[in-house]
């Protein structure tokens, strides 16, 4: 009988405080040892890890697999998109319910379970939505919070699709989920600013991409994380605010903390490495997503606000179109759907423009990808570092080799990247999910699909 499924040796395992060159003995999908001589012939198999980083495996707290909008679908499903997760080094996809009018909380939580069971290659957890309300369905609330389903999201905008909760609605479900110790994660775009912008764009026949990032100001960013945070104190309710993208949102949210709201920021690569620039390309429209980007000025402050630690986590709204998709709406700012893809690059974009370029430290990327996420929503027993008892998900990484980023390359089903001839500073050779291999020397060779269902253990 052996001792160890897998033994790991000769790495670099970067742990929380230190990078240690000791060798992972896995069993049962769990690290089981962590030491230096580890016995190869204990193991049933081994990898050989010399030269290289190993992390613990990266969480995406914010994807969408498979969404409607605009009258088509995100391109990639729990598979594809799963796929392209371990590609780049993560290992957890925390993704959302899409709850259809008339369909309760729970009914569009079954839902998209039903979607992702038997198709995630790596696990998985499910923000739930509320995009309809109804008081008929207020106590699965309470409910599902104590199921372990202790994370809800709500949209200030986008109030023409049907999505947005607003005014008593609002305030019922923020204050619900106060009560039983979830928190609401807000989409947080002042709807009114938007609607009064879009429909000056629209009426002067300011099509082309920039208007995206014209009817949709930074202003409305900051204002609707005011409005809500100042509710949120009130209630006593705790908010995590997703895709912060400019510095008049962040200093909102530093405001509202500092007045003591519990408040979490979320932001995303493509605030921190792109500008409101790129809608000025030949194919700008295809960079459309909410909120736009915005200016240098604004990154700078998302950068600094990483490296201060006041921003908790970078995730990356994963909501890819393909290029046909994306051309559909005759780029027309207001017709195109929204969304860019950005599961696979999260990881090796905030290593080399983060850590290589001494922006953020080492440790900071570690709370930003793995223990913080893993924190806020309940899955720290399980995942976000390297430790005896913890899921074996982990992530090997070479430094010796510069890699250009190419859509082509990344198994999922995009078939453009925003990041296209981007170098990044490293490879993920090996992307392991709880001690199975997907990624073996940069390719994908997952077969069973054995992805699970994560749930917060905050509940209890
Ligand atoms: O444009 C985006 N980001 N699409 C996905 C939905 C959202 O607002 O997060
Ligand atoms: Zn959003
Ligand atoms: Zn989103």
């Amino acid at each position: 009988m052996m001792k160890y499924d897998l033994v790991i040796h000769s790495g670099n395992v970067v742990l929380s405080e230190s990078v240690s060159r000791i060798d992972i003995g896995i069993q049962d999908g769990k690290v089981v040892a962590l030491e230096t001589g580890l016995d190869p012939a204990a193991a049933t198999q081994t990898l050989d890890a010399t030269d290289r980083l190993i992390f613990p495996g990266f969480i995406d707290c914010h994807t969408h697999m498979g969404i409607p909008i605009k009258d088509t679908w995100s391109a990639d499903n729990f598979e594809s998109g799963s796929r392209a997760a371990a590609w780049g080094g993560i290992t957890t996809i925390l993704d959302f319910t899409v709850q259809a009018r008339g369909q309760s909380y729970r009914q569009a939580l079954e839902e998209r379970r039903g979607r992702a069971q038997g198709n995630s290659h790596i696990d998985y957890g499910l923000h739930v939505n509320v995009t309809d309300n109804n008081p008929a369905w207020q106590h699965e609330i309470g409910e599902l919070i104590s199921e372990g389903f202790t994370h809800f999201k709500a949209f200030t905008t986008y109030r023409e699709a049907g999505m947005m909760i607003e005014g008593d609605d609002f305030r019922r479900i923020l204050g619900e989920i106060g009560r039983h110790g979830g928190f609401l994660m807000l989409h947080a775009e002042d709807n009114e600013l938007i609607a009064q912008a879009t429909a000056h764009n629209l009426a002067e026949g300011n099509l082309a991409p920039i208007y995206h990032a014209r009817s949709r100001p930074a202003t409305a960013e900051a204002k609707a994380i005011k409005d809500a945070a100042a509710l949120a104190r009130d209630l006593d309710a705790q908010l995590y605010i997703v895709h912060l993208s400019s510095q008049a949102g962040l200093e909102a949210g530093l405001e509202a903390r500092a007045k003591g709201t519990k408040i979490y920021l979320e932001t995303c690569p493509q605030y921190l490495l792109m500008t409101e620039g790129m809608f000025e390309r030949p194919n700008g429209h295809w960079y459309i997503t909410t909120p736009p980007m915005r200016t240098a000025a604004d990154a700078e402050a998302l950068w600094q606000a990483l490296a201060d630690g006041h921003i908790n986590t970078v995730a990356t709204d994963h909501c890819p179109f393909t290029i046909v998709q994306k051309e559909s709406g005759g780029r027309d700012f207001n017709r195109t759907p929204n969304g860019i893809p950005g599961v696979a690059t999260l990881f090796p974009l905030l290593y080399t423009y983060g850590v290589r370029d001494g922006r953020i430290s080492l440790k900071r990327m570690l709370e930003l990808l793995a223990e913080n996420p893993a924190h806020i929503f309940g899955l720290d027993d399980r995942k976000g570092k390297i430790a005896v008892g913890m899921d074996a998900d982990l992530v090997l990484w070479d430094e010796r080799e510069m890699v250009e980023l190419h859509a082509a390359d990344i198994p999922g089903a995009a078939d453009w990247n925003p990041y296209e001839y981007v170098v990044v500073a490293g490879k993920v050779t090996h992307t392991l999910s709880r001690g199975r291999i997907l990624i073996a020397d940069g390719q994908f060779v997952g077969h069973d699909v054995r992805g699970e269902l994560l749930v917060s253990r905050n509940s209890h």
